[in-house]
């Protein structure tokens, strides 16, 4: 059985008729909207919020309503993967590049709710490299910046041509090793202003179901 699957899956039943549904990005996500799909098939009715292009497009394919972005306000429950979550529900995001629109429909969510395989949940933050979502202008002046808080930083895709995300900018993966402290980290990036977002989600996720190799998914509070 896919562990992802699984996860993705399981969070589903937590969608309820009538609700604003943030869809999340990554190959997690992707059967979570898969099942909201069947279940929007079956009589459902919600509106969902996608956090890429990739995952509109898909909700659009499934026959997803989605909310007007000029209506965007509260969302009820949003369903997103990760790249790391620690024991406190301290994330890592933006893998797959989305971390900017996830971190904004993570921030308007009532219930955050993270789906991973079990590969994704370690005791300390930091083994994955920190996507840091910058502005092309100048981008290489704020690596220079990012680095000086001591990290190996590098240019998504290369110099040659380097990633774009859905919102026209780069991304810097930034070795820190352990991360100690997330919070101080956080704000030393955002200090900088060539820095539009960073993948440290803290404080955001309410819950998280972990797809498990025995076919279990365990939920972490
Ligand atoms: C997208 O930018 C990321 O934040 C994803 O949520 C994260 O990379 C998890 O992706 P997978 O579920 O594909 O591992």
């Amino acid at each position: 059985m896919d562990k992802k699957k699984l996860a993705g899956e399981a969070a589903v039943e937590l969608v309820e008729d009538g609700m604003i549904v943030g869809l999340g990005t990554g190959s997690t996500a992707y059967w979570a909207i898969q099942a909201i799909g069947r279940k929007v098939a079956a009589g459902l009715r919600i509106q969902g919020v996608p956090t890429s292009v990739q995952s509109e497009t898909l909700a659009l394919q499934l026959g997803i309503p989605l909310l007007p972005w000029a209506e965007l306000g509260r969302i009820d429950l949003t369903i997103d993967g990760a790249d790391e979550l620690d024991p406190q529900l301290q994330l890592i995001k933006g893998g797959g590049g989305a971390l900017l629109r996830e971190k904004i429909v993570a921030s308007l969510s009532q219930q955050l709710i993270i789906v991973a395989d079990e590969s994704k949940a370690v005791d300390r933050l930091g083994a994955f490299p920190l996507p840091v979502e910058i502005v092309p202008f100048a981008w290489q002046a704020t690596r220079r910046q990012v680095r000086a808080l001591g990290c190996e930083a590098a240019l998504r895709g290369g110099e040659t041509e380097p990633f774009v995300t859905d919102n026209g900018n780069y991304i810097l993966d930034c070795k820190f090793g352990v991360i100690e402290h997330a919070h101080d980290l956080q704000v030393q990036l955002s200090a900088i202003p060539g820095v539009v977002e960073t993948g440290l989600f803290l404080g955001m996720a309410s819950a998280a179901y972990i797809g498990c190799s025995d076919g279990t998914v365990k939920r972490l509070d």
